[in-house]
């Protein structure tokens, strides 16, 4: 009792009261839904220009508090980019903050050397030029930085944001297509503050363990945001930017949505559901009816020790379960127009990698090594028995081939993992596959004691010397050694 009044004194009374009374109250969303400006680029033809900027910023996320910040075009997380399949994007990415960093162009298809992964660094007050041909499909992907162990910590304070992907056949489908009106971007991310306003990051050994989970949920960088609904069918792509935590998604009153896209872009229907799982950097658009004129409220429901270690009593215990229940923001439809966009069944026709021949098969296991490393931090994370290495490469692909990689996690906590370059299609798993992994992927969540398959047809980017990485999309695992290369050639 003596404590939960300190929490409520401390301002946190939230935090303490159970469930259904935060439900219940329409004054705990009082933010404004911040949309990220769209940056279409400077467009010459196909060629499509962006300049960026990555900087500081002082952010006001909490009440009367400021959050030192790093952002891209703005003071915290990135402006939302856009280009379509066909074009030709230059961009520049100029370095003002005081630290090395990169940006990571996460799903997209590229030539290594465009990937801006660990081997692309921009040193301070440099600029990196890059390009690359858009050659897929309407996608959802994002950026972000990928700074060799550094990757958990300068995404944590803001270097992310949205790459959206358009094309013809997307546009005809009727689905709801005005930024920042009806198609609207989503990130999730959970983030832990200290009295001072700053972010706090890995202030306990548990946080690198399991990676770093909040206590706050923002979206788009906002805490408790109501999004005032223009159109009464709203499409939402919800990026779960977060370093560690994976969502369990729901609107209250079990309103019912449609899934229409995957990481890697439409799925081939739409699909009804109550819930969905997004693990780190997966990605899903979904549609939603608030015709209703209704305030409905996205949230997260905790899962159980139980199945969020994968039944492991000893990891749990140990580790503590941090997950709880989370309202995420609310939409309030009381003054939506009416759409006039409709909730396809069909969508888009899939060039399915299922039915191409196999060249290669691959293993990759995920391990977690117990020890002292562990403990007091350093490379505790493997896969295949080795931890990161710069100057190693770990696979040879074939450009053009169509390969499988069975990802077998033999650890005692869920992995969600990510290959760089390709968009895969889940063939096999001895758990649950949930609607959206019917689409294209680029990150599988492989919880303890899983094997997921993944088949994938490699683009034909040739580069002996430039690897890509597949990697745990934790980012504190990726950060202590659970990340591997490849080249193509
Ligand atoms: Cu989202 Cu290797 O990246
Ligand atoms: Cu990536
Ligand atoms: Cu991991």
């Amino acid at each position: 009792m003596i404590s939960r009044r300190r929490f409520i004194q401390a301002g946190l009374v939230l935090a303490t009261l159970p469930k259904q009374m935060v439900l219940a109250s329409g004054r705990f969303f009082r933010n404004t839904f911040q949309v990220p400006k769209l940056e279409t680029g400077k467009r010459v033809g196909r060629d499509v220009y962006f300049d960026l900027n990555i900087q500081a910023g002082k952010s006001s996320i909490l009440p009367n508090k400021i959050t030192p910040t790093l952002g891209i075009n703005q003071g915290f997380l990135g402006v939302t980019l856009f280009a379509n399949k066909g074009d030709k994007v230059h961009i520049k990415v100029k370095n003002t903050i005081n630290k090395t960093t990169t940006l990571h162009w996460h799903g997209m298809k590229l030539p290594a050397k465009a990937d801006g992964g660990p081997h692309q660094p921009i040193a301070p007050d440099k600029t990196w030029k890059t390009e690359f041909d858009i050659i897929q499909d309407a996608a959802t992907l994002w950026y972000h930085s990928h700074q060799l162990h550094k990757t958990g910590e300068q995404v944590y304070n803001g270097l992310a944001g949205m790459f959206i992907v358009g094309d013809d056949k997307s546009k005809k489908l009727n689905l709801p297509l005005e930024y920042g009106v009806d198609d609207l971007p989503v990130i999730i991310q959970d983030r832990d503050f200290n009295s001072n306003g700053s972010f706090s990051y890995l202030s306990s050994m548990m946080d690198s363990m399991r990676g770093m989970l909040g206590n706050t949920v923002l979206v788009n960088g906002v805490m408790n945001p109501v999004l005032k609904a223009k159109k009464s069918l709203l499409r939402l792509r919800i990026l779960n930017g977060s370093n560690a935590r994976t969502y369990h998604l729901s609107f209250n009153y079990n309103r019912p949505f449609y899934i229409i896209g995957s990481d890697g872009g439409l799925l081939e229907q739409s699909i009804k559901v109550n819930t969905l799982r997004l693990a780190p950097a997966e990605r899903v658009e979904i549609l939603v009816d608030v015709s209703d004129g209704g305030t409905p409220i996205l949230q997260h429901t905790a899962v159980q020790e139980s199945s969020g270690m994968g039944g492991m009593g000893m990891m749990s215990g140990m580790m503590g379960n941090n997950d709880k229940n989370m309202n995420i923001f609310r939409i309030d439809a009381t003054q939506a127009l009416k759409s006039n966009r409709s909730i396809p069944k069909t969508l888009v026709k899939h060039n399915n990698p299922q039915k191409l021949a196999v060249s290669k098969q691959r293993r990759l296991v995920l391990q977690m090594q117990m020890g002292p490393k562990m403990m007091f931090g350093g490379d505790a994370f493997s896969i295949n028995g080795k931890t990161m290495d710069i100057d190693r490469i770990d696979e040879v692909v074939k450009a053009g081939s169509t390969e499988i990689w069975h990802l077998e996690n033999t650890s005692m906590m869920p992995h969600p993992f990510h290959i760089h370059n390709v968009q895969f299609k889940i063939i096999a798993r001895n758990g649950r596959i949930m609607g959206h992994e019917l689409g294209f992927k680029d990150v599988a969540l492989v919880h303890p004691r899983e094997h997921v398959s993944v088949i994938m047809k490699f683009p034909k980017f040739r580069d002996a010397k430039t690897p890509y990485m597949y990697h745990c999309h934790i980012l504190e695992h990726e950060d202590r050694g659970m990340m591997g290369q490849f080249v193509v050639i």
